[in-house]
């Protein structure tokens, strides 16, 4: 092979090293490890302070939203009641945009923000759980719920969890919005008659 031709070969080689070392990273970084569950849906921030006032969040205790999104839910819990709280997503994209409200919030110091599959949690820590995901995904979260301590509230932004009956439940319209309904199960869960 002519020394020009290896030169620009090398040289070619180079550039997609280059292009991959950077770029790769960044596209690794934005792109979750497999498609999340249900899409990004932001619960409105009325509805937020509803969903927690309905958990009757205490000193002292933690909240976890599983599918954090923006992360507003654990700020709201943090900055309002001064609990310890959790955001899980599976998307670095909302992680990132979590990690940014929690910052702007200054809860820093109370609400951590991980990147992770719902349904691979360990939920012992968690006192007050808060979902708006899918009916069939709250069904698929009972086998982790079930484990919970007595006493812990969850709380579901318009979707009930088929076999397990709610404590209560509630029609929230918030000034100018649509109907929410927000559903409160208290553990051990209570399970339906199937028959
Ligand atoms: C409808 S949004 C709710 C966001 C937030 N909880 C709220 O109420 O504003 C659902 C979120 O769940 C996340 N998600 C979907 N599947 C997930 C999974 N398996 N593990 C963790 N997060 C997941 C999505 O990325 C999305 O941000």
């Amino acid at each position: 092979m002519r020394p020009m031709k290896i030169l620009s070969l090398i040289g070619f080689s180079t550039a997609v090293a280059f292009f991959l070392a950077i770029f790769l990273p960044v596209y690794s970084q934005e792109k979750p490890a497999r498609e999340p569950d249900v899409i990004y849906v932001p619960t409105p921030h009325e509805v937020v302070d509803k969903m927690l006032d309905m958990a009757d969040v205490r000193p002292g205790e933690v909240v976890y939203d599983l599918g954090c999104g923006d992360g507003r839910i654990p700020v709201a819990a943090s900055k309002k009641y001064g609990v310890r709280s959790w955001g899980f997503d599976i998307n670095p994209v909302r992680v990132k945009e979590s990690l940014e409200n929690v910052e702007k919030a200054n809860v820093k110091h109370l609400c951590t923000i991980k990147q992770q599959d719902i349904f691979e949690l360990d939920l012992s820590k968690a006192d007050v759980i808060t979902l708006y995901l899918l009916p069939q995904l709250n069904v698929k979260l009972i086998p982790q719920l079930d484990k919970l301590k007595p006493g812990c509230r969850i709380v579901s932004h318009d979707f009930d969890m088929k076999g397990v009956r709610p404590k209560r439940e509630i029609t929230y319209s918030p000034q100018g919005g649509r109907e929410h309904r927000i559903y409160l199960w208290v553990t051990p869960l209570e399970k339906e008659n199937r028959n």
